[in-house]
């Protein structure tokens, strides 16, 4: 008899913002990086991306529908995906001929996001950390989530470290084929649950250079960025992993900052220069300068990706101090929680900083560390195939 029936699995994927930055592909075809990295998964309460897989001997081929739009899957990073995933599938329905064929199936995938896509806010990683494991809960493949990163990272570099919660780094690995590339969980969340982040939204619009194509210039054209792969990063890595492991906020904050500086005057060097950092961004900088000198220590980091948005570390035992002097001039703006728009803050920013940031930031967003994905019930496709009315 002939298999109708539509399969599917759900799972839902976080967010993570690097601490060491990946900037750098050795080998743009496996998605290798120059050099590893280390990021902070963010809470899937404030932001995530829920994936639905599907398949049926009825759906004509692949396709991915993303926010309520039809994405382009043609691309080579998504066909990798695919086709590693499906192999992996067939190896189990070779070895039990008993499992139904869904590694010939054609796939549904509909994925939805609960923050703007292409803010700069890391959707990619989110995204295409959702589709592998969402397909992976589908095939109900035996993968752990480390094999799984292998899979997410020939996707997008950063999609890797989202298979992960907590504080999650990505060896670089030196292998040709990239099977030692992947994601390597430091510590969880529950090892320093009480880092938060509060991101300053600068533009919501679609960013400049894509991440891809400026670390290719970057590569091309930077000595500066020999320097960071030979010696920056590989000694920011080891300060990073024993700052998560001894919980030590100043040395955290400070390599956090140093990094967030290293990739963006990587940047700057590159020929001709990037600039993903704006007036508002430098801004911010100034601010968390300003909370930390007043403070009298290090309460507060700032970084940044390819884009303006500020991401501000702090441990939630500094939270009056560190929101209150953000909220002291951002309080008319979305995005604060319950309560800790009017909190009252030892410092004050200075008016320039503050009219900058006034003028330039749009919303924030009040998030935490947290955990890596995690399988859902709840369905973008619904029993016949048909995109699930929500
Ligand atoms: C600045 O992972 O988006 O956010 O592998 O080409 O998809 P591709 O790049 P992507 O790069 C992210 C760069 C970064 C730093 C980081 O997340 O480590």
């Amino acid at each position: 008899m002939a298999d109708t029936k539509v399969y599917r699995a759900s799972t839902t994927a976080p967010v993570n913002i690097a601490v060491v930055k990946y900037w750098g592909k050795r080998d743009p075809k496996l998605n290798l990086p120059t050099n590893s990295s280390l990021s902070v998964t963010l809470s899937q309460a404030d932001l995530r991306t829920l994936t639905t897989a599907s398949c049926a001997t009825s759906f004509a081929g692949d396709s991915l529908m993303l926010n309520g739009e039809q994405s382009d899957i043609s691309g080579a990073r998504t066909q990798a995906c695919f086709r590693e995933l499906r192999a992996r599938r067939a190896a189990l329905e070779a070895a039990n001929t008993s499992l139904p064929k869904l590694s010939t199936m054609g796939l549904k995938l509909v994925s939805e996001n609960n923050f703007p896509t292409a803010a700069g806010l890391a959707s990619s990683a989110a995204g295409f950390a959702a589709l592998v494991q969402a397909i992976a809960n589908l095939y109900e493949l035996p993968d752990t989530p480390a094999q799984l990163s292998i899979v997410a990272r020939q996707g997008s570099g950063s999609a890797c470290r989202s298979l992960f919660g907590g504080y999650v780094a990505w060896r670089m690995g030196d292998k040709e084929d990239g099977s030692d590339s992947m994601a390597d969980l430091v510590a969880p969340a529950s090892h320093w649950p009480n880092m938060r982040a509060l991101i300053l939204v600068v533009s919501a619009a679609k960013k400049g250079v894509s991440s891809t194509s400026g670390m290719q210039q970057t590569v091309a054209t930077s000595g500066l960025f020999q320097q960071r792969i030979a010696n920056i990063v590989p000694a920011n890595m080891t300060a990073m992993e024993h700052a998560v492991k001894t919980r030590d906020f100043a040395k955290f904050a400070e390599v956090t900052m140093r990094e967030s500086n290293s990739f963006h005057a990587c940047c700057a060097d590159t020929y001709p220069p990037i600039f993903y950092m704006n007036d508002i961004s430098k801004a911010a900088i100034r601010a968390v300068e300003s909370i930390n000198a007043k403070a009298g220590k290090t309460i507060a980091a700032y970084t940044f990706d390819a884009g303006p948005n500020c991401v501000v570390y702090y441990l939630d035992e500094e939270a009056p101090t560190v929101l209150g002097a953000f909220s002291g001039v951002l309080g008319g703006v979305t995005g604060w929680k319950e309560g800790s728009a009017g909190v009252k803050s030892s410092v004050r920013l200075e008016d320039g900083i503050a009219s900058v940031l006034k003028d330039g930031v749009s919303r924030v967003i009040m998030t935490s560390v947290g955990e890596g994905p995690l399988r859902t019930e709840e369905y973008l496709v619904d029993e016949n195939g048909q995109p699930a009315k929500r």
